[in-house]
């Protein structure tokens, strides 16, 4: 569970109805909370900046403390919580609809703060709470701890391995590759004079950069010159533009990382050098809008026929590619279920070798939950083989059940739930903790709207 999934969001709201609502609220308790509400700020501050960096990735200690801090965020929301039940005095049913509770509590606040024995629980709850809150601010002191830094991740992208694959082991690349490359280039070779561009988008695992690179060698030849430049999600946009630098000539730019360029003169080396050439770029994985226009800036509009093709998860950032340049958007397609079993089959069994009549059904079943998804399809191949052996039924069986359930053997695994967890990486805060909440229902579990808080 992410460190970050605590309680504050709702109960900073709790907390600001009660100091900005018309309520009475003695003056003992409105201090209480108002400095309460300053301290679960600052926390909360700190609980986002944690949760945007992978659980992996973290200090052993932020963790943690970030834990910590979750859990008394949780206890806070009991506290508060507790009260809204006590609102309630007097009736045996205790409501159990949130909502109900909140109005109920807002109703009857003033009536409650004004008894002498609830001001004095609210009191003592909140100063129980300071004092913890600023137990674990000292701890995060006195252990120096340093919040993560977002754009400095030091671990390798197992995603590098795709862009090195043997083309011999792709599964239905072929089709969509020329399909696209009759889009980009007419009939007599050329493509059309404008600077032309085609933005690949999917979800993560999909085979965005597994497409893009695939037309990227079968063309490269036709250009003078050509660069496949990944970007990720928390680029230094330096290196990103040196790296275009270095792809585009090699030799011109043999020593450009070591040379010290701010953006602004990295922009105009590129436009400079692109300006007389027909030319072929791929920008691949673009995780958001402002990467994609500072890149944009660089690539200078010629009229040489030159082709840009950009790969990204994001739809809003697939739009903004086309912004500036003639294009279209490529969505992409999972693979059907023939190129399903293609590949799963051609990565458990030796070529040739047809699958046994008894793991046929179990096949289906969990080429069915793989979704057409390459990425899930290879992993969970990889998981029915051990030592090149090949897996009993009961074993395929267990490895069905366990799907969507979190299957946690092996490193492969563990990079697939690494690359797809980028997603959840990039979503806005509340949408984490709502998505989390969410990932309580059972798969495919319709989701009525009262059971929700
Ligand atoms: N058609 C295919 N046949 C066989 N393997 C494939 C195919 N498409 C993709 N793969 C494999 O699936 C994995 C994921 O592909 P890829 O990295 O291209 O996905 P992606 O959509 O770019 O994902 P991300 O959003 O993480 O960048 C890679 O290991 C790749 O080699
Ligand atoms: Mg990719």
């Amino acid at each position: 569970m992410d460190v970050t999934a605590g309680a504050m969001i709702p109960i900073l709201h709790k907390l600001g109805e009660l100091l900005i609502g018309e309520y009475n609220l003695d003056k003992r308790v409105k201090k209480g909370v108002n400095s309460l509400l300053t301290e679960l700020e600052m926390m909360h501050t700190v609980l986002r900046k944690v949760g945007e960096v992978p659980s992996d990735q973290l200090e052993e200690p932020v963790r943690i403390w970030a834990g910590k801090v979750r859990d008394l965020s949780c206890d806070m929301e009991d506290v508060v919580d507790d009260f809204l039940v006590r609102v309630d005095e007097g009736s045996n049913s205790k409501p159990t609809n949130m909502r109900n509770r909140v109005k109920k509590f807002l109703k009857k606040t003033t009536k409650l703060f004004g008894k002498g024995k609830a001001l004095h629980q609210i009191c003592d709850a909140i100063d129980e709470a300071q004092v913890l809150a600023k137990e674990l601010g000292d701890l995060h002191k006195r252990y120096m701890l340093d919040m993560p830094n977002t754009s400095n991740s030091a671990t390798i992208d197992p995603r590098v391995l795709a862009l090195h694959k043997d083309v011999g082991e792709l599964v239905g690349v072929d089709r969509t590759r020329d399909e696209l490359i009759k889009t980009l280039i007419c009939e007599d070779g050329s493509s059309k004079e404008q600077l032309k561009m085609i933005s690949i988008v999917g979800v993560g695992g999909l085979g965005k950069t597994t497409l893009a690179k695939a037309v990227y060698e079968k063309i490269k030849a036709q250009f003078d010159c050509v660069a496949f430049v990944p970007v990720g999600q928390n680029p230094d946009i330096r290196k990103v533009f040196k790296d275009l630098l270095y792809g585009l000539d090699k030799k011109k730019f043999m020593d450009i990382h070591n040379t010290i360029m701010d953006e602004r003169l990295l922009i105009e080396e590129i436009n400079e050098f692109l300006m007389d050439k027909r030319y072929l770029i791929v920008i691949d994985d673009i995780w958001k809008e402002e990467i994609w226009r500072y890149i944009d800036c660089a690539l200078y509009k010629n009229k040489l026929h030159s082709l840009v093709l950009t790969t990204t998860r994001n739809v809003s950032v697939s739009e903004a590619c086309l912004s500036s340049s003639d294009g279209m958007i490529h969505r992409m397609k999972p693979l059907c279920d023939e190129d399903s079993q293609i590949l799963f089959h051609r990565r458990i069994f030796q070529s040739g070798e047809k699958c046994p009549k008894d793991l046929q059904v179990v096949s289906r079943d969990i080429l069915k939950k793989c979704g057409g998804v390459p990425l899930a399809i290879i992993t969970i191949a990889s998981v029915l083989v051990s030592n090149q052996r090949i897996k009993e039924k009961g074993e395929w069986m267990h490895v069905h059940n366990l799907m969507g359930h979190g299957v946690t053997q092996g490193g492969i695994v563990k990079d697939m739930k690494r690359i797809l967890s980028l997603s959840y990486y990039d979503l806005p805060f509340h949408l984490k903790t709502c998505l989390l909440y969410l990932s309580i229902f059972p798969e495919d579990c319709e989701i009525k709207k009262d059971w929700l808080i």
